[in-house]
């Protein structure tokens, strides 16, 4: 049996592609090593969003060239959005590559490794499908993928949609991984429920833009205001399938964020009390230049909208620092919504110019200096509002689903509130999978300290959270 290296950088879109491919490979027999030592093949899956993420690509490309000449039976595959916005000039660059896969053809991986011959001639498959071209999945009907790490067995993630239609100025993602297209609401039901099946508990659906799923399979009917819409109607079927203790999704984009999703929330209590809704900037001229289609007021209606229906709604964000042009007021305008919302947790980037958008062609580029000074106090305000939070917390009971326990300390384990903060809980019981009240005893901004209830065998500690594991957003 041979053995294959899985390095997975970038969003869960990418870690879901990466689950496939392994169950891919499996086909082949091939088994997963964490060990570099005995891999017979590299898979790297790699992510193209800031220039940081590409970098990261080519220095370990680079480590990897020096590792094969010591073997050379050693085979190397780029997978990923670099793969596919660098095709040949990356060979270039690399020719230490055997294979280079683009995200819309990831069925190819088999027959490309058959073909590849590991001496120096890369064989590739690039670009997009149209719909209904994908040859089956081995993830389809009755393959359940692995998970990368076995670490966390309770969540899966289920692609709805694979690429974007909304060219927002700064992203490269409509030309990594193509138009939109949605999934059939049978085929993405009948995954979930083999999971489900198969021992998961939570299921997170995935696509660039899920708010817009279905619209492309519509026709020419039109949706009217206040109508569910397809993304609505597969969420009211998933929500209620059997097994299924959580429903997330992720990612959102607020120009088409309806009202009949954000009731959902208070119609069905697994589908939590969190949301991840971008923004990007607090900014109404910001936000047209990135052409992000919807205004400030707009974005606040959303929000209104998930907090008349649920009052304590949880929301994350992501917001971009030092897009070009972005002046001074228009950052503090950002500071502002972030004052005014009490996010939970944000994701806040520099901008980072992208070849082939039209922003990294914009005048104003910000210097790196501004940005730096910019980040850094947005992230302090978002530090002291979830500090808050977790004071705040502290006392109550709140409903964990726990996740996966700790590697270094089988004692110890890691769970979401409703909310989805991340808690932590000792233990000498088995709580995995499990959803259980915990009484939250401490916390700091990363993780909240808790003891569950009622229970004589989940003992609580009250000591300080260790950093020392890494936690899964
Ligand atoms: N520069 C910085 N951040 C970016 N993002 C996307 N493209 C860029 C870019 N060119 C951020 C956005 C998006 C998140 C996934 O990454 O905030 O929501
Ligand atoms: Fe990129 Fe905008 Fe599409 Fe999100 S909605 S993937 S930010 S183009």
């Amino acid at each position: 049996m041979k053995k294959v290296h899985v390095e997975t950088w970038g969003c869960q879109m990418n870690v879901a592609d990466s689950e496939k491919m392994l169950s891919l490979l499996h086909g082949m027999d091939y088994a997963l090593t964490e060990n570099e030592s005995e891999a017979d093949l590299f898979l790297l899956n790699t992510c193209h969003i800031r220039e940081k993420a590409k970098h990261k690509v080519l220095s370990r490309l680079g480590v990897l060239r020096d590792l094969k000449e010591k073997r050379p039976g050693v085979q190397i595959a780029v997978a990923g959005c670099v793969a596919q916005a660098e095709g040949a000039k990356l060979l270039k660059a690399a020719p230490q590559i055997d294979i280079l896969l683009g995200p819309g053809k990831i069925e190819e991986l088999p027959d490309l490794l058959s073909r590849s011959t590991g001496n120096g001639s890369a064989v590739m498959a690039l670009g997009f499908n149209k719909p209904g071209e994908e040859k089956k999945r081995a993830h389809g009907q009755d393959v359940v993928p692995p998970t990368l790490t076995g670490k966390n067995e309770v969540t899966r993630f289920v692609n709805i949609t694979q690429g974007c239609n909304n060219f927002c100025t700064f992203c490269i993602v409509p030309f990594t991984r193509g138009r939109e297209i949605s999934r059939k609401p049978d085929e993405i039901l009948d995954e979930c429920r083999l999971l489900l099946a198969n021992g998961a508990s939570e299921i997170m659906l995935l696509g660039q833009n899920v708010n817009s799923y279905g619209l492309d399979l519509l026709d020419s009917r039109k949706l009217s205001a206040g109508e569910d819409g397809p993304f609505v109607e597969l969420l009211r079927q998933v929500v209620t399938l059997p097994g299924l203790k959580r429903l997330r999704f992720t990612t959102s984009n607020p120009h088409d964020f309806t009202q009949p999703l954000a009731q959902l929330f208070a119609d069905d209590s697994r589908m939590g009390k969190y949301m991840h809704l971008p923004v990007q900037s607090g900014n109404d001229h910001v936000l047209e230049v990135m052409r992000r289609k919807v205004t400030v007021a707009e974005y606040r209606e959303r929000i209104r909208w998930l907090r008349d229906a649920v009052p304590d709604m949880a929301i994350s964000t992501d917001l971009i620092v030092g897009f070009p042009g972005e002046t001074e007021a228009e950052f503090e305008d950002t500071l502002k919504l972030v004052e005014e919302v009490q996010y939970s947790f944000i994701f806040a980037f520099k901008y980072s110019p992208r070849k082939g958008t039209a922003a990294a062609r914009m005048p104003g580029q910000i210097s790196e200096a501004v940005m730096d000074e910019r980040l850094a106090r947005l992230n302090a305000l978002q530090d002291s509002i979830t500090m808050r939070q977790a004071e705040a917390d502290c006392g109550t009971i709140q409903n964990v689903l726990f996740l996966y326990r700790s590697k270094k300390n089988p004692g110890v384990f890691y769970g979401r509130t409703e909310h989805f903060r991340l808690v932590k809980v000792e233990s000498s019981g088995q709580l995995v999978g499990d959803c259980l009240p915990v009484l939250i005893t401490g916390g700091n901004k990363t993780a909240l300290i808790g003891i569950v209830v009622g229970d004589p065998e989940h003992q609580g500690s009250n000591h300080e959270h260790e950093t020392g594991d890494s936690v899964q957003h």
